[in-house]
């Protein structure tokens, strides 16, 4: 078995979709293994997206990941990483397919709902940033 990191953005709070993004996990099949709300300080999103330090966007990305509260949660389940970013769906909401998070709730990249690792690397510093306590 396998965790991820997954991230209700604050857009995703905004648009009361918390429980539909729990929702789709559970009824998946995966686990909740840790869950808070909370809003983030710019040092834990800038070390978070910190692949993306060097991109155009990274300013706007800060900005809007620590706007408002969002929800972080470790999921756990059988290929967890591959078994949420299937049900995220593709990064532009434009491109995701219906059916999936971004591509039901969405239209624009920058607000998309929803983050989950993309690795085994990225998801073990991942839960470390956010919950460290977990070990
Ligand atoms: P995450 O799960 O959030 O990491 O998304 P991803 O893995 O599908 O995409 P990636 O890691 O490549 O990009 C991280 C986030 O940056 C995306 O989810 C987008 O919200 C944002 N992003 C990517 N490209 C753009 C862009 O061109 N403009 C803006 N404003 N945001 C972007
Ligand atoms: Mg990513």
């Amino acid at each position: 078995s396998e965790r991820t990191l997954v991230l209700v953005k604050p857009d995703g709070v905004r648009r009361g979709v918390i429980g539909e993004v729990i929702s789709r996990i559970e009824r998946k099949g995966l686990k909740l293994v840790a869950l808070e709300l909370r809003t983030l300080a710019r040092e834990t999103a800038e070390a978070h997206y910190e692949e993306h330090a060097s991109k155009p966007f990274f300013g706007e990305l800060v900005e809007f990941i620590t706007g408002g509260p969002l929800v972080a949660m470790v999921v756990e389940g059988p290929r967890a990483i591959e078994a949420f970013r299937s049900l995220a769906g593709a990064t532009d909401p434009v491109s995701a397919t219906p059916g999936t998070i971004r591509g039901d709730f969405a239209l624009e990249i920058g607000e998309n709902i929803v983050h989950g690792s993309d690795s085994t690397y990225s998801a073990d510093r991942e839960i470390k940033l956010f919950f460290p306590e977990l070990g």
